[in-house]
């Protein structure tokens, strides 16, 4: 692997900040990260998405106004995934800063009544100011063959996300995965919004653009773990 590409993947990233709406994507930068994601591999090559892109501002302001609500499930299974300083985060290698969320949602006694009390937020609260929404479609009907759950189709959708994001990552154009989208009973909303018909299920939704001021991300470290933590060589080996 030449040492561009690892570069690339290091340098990839989720961007949290808020988008210039004004600093649009241009068409040829939208079909060059499209390429990107038809080339992506698939199980038996069934290439089983459909990518909704939207750039519509009409469009975009009405798929804001959607409203989701955070489950408690969602709530409890996040913060099993906090550090709560930088020290221990980069320690574990693994997970998230708990300080990139609302303090409510450090605090696993109120995780209840968050739930209860909070009403539904919109998704431009998520979307903030993105001049291009990707949402990636597939039928669950059609499972990739012999595969339980459809395990290996979900992952093939895994391919096509990370081969669009490192295009947009080439091309100089930021990203955050918005997971939220296929929640209920926003992907229902959306899925009447969009057109797209009732038996195909959202997967995940992109949003991407150009950080309105310089991408100060604070709370946020990214690390990894160490190659020694996960690879084998030969045969399984008990890690210390
Ligand atoms: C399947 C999947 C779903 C994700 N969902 C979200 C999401 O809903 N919101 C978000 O901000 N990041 C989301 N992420 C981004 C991860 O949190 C992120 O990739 C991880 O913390 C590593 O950080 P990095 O992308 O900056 O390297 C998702 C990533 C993947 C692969």
């Amino acid at each position: 692997m030449s040492k561009s590409i690892l570069r690339l993947m290091e340098e990839r990233e989720s961007t949290r900040t808020a988008f210039d709406p004004d600093k649009k994507i241009t068409q040829k930068g939208l079909n060059l990260i499209l390429e990107a994601a038809r080339w992506a591999p698939t199980a038996h090559n069934m290439q089983n998405f459909q990518i909704l892109a939207i750039d519509d501002v009409e469009l975009l302001q009405k798929i804001g106004e959607v409203r989701s609500r955070i489950s408690e499930t969602f709530l409890k299974e996040n913060y099993q995934q906090f550090s709560f300083s930088r020290k221990e985060l980069a320690r574990k290698g693994v997970g998230v800063l708990g300080s990139m969320f609302p303090p409510s949602w450090r605090n696993p006694s109120k995780f209840h009544s968050v739930t209860m009390n909070t009403p539904p937020r919109p998704l431009s609260e998520t979307m903030q100011g993105s001049p291009l929404v990707l949402i990636v479609v597939y039928d669950p009907r059609k499972r990739a063959p012999a595969s339980t759950g459809d395990f290996l189709g979900i992952i093939s959708l895994g391919c096509v996300m990370e081969n669009i994001w490192l295009a947009a990552q080439s091309l100089g154009i930021s990203v955050q995965i918005m997971s939220i989208f296929s929640s209920r009973p926003a992907e229902n909303d959306l899925k009447r919004i969009l057109g797209i018909p009732k038996f195909m299920k959202i997967a995940y939704a992109m949003r991407l653009g150009y950080p309105g001021q310089r991408k100060e991300m604070k709370n946020y470290l990214r690390v990894r773990r160490d190659m020694s933590t996960f690879a084998h060589s030969n045969r399984w080996s008990h890690l210390g």
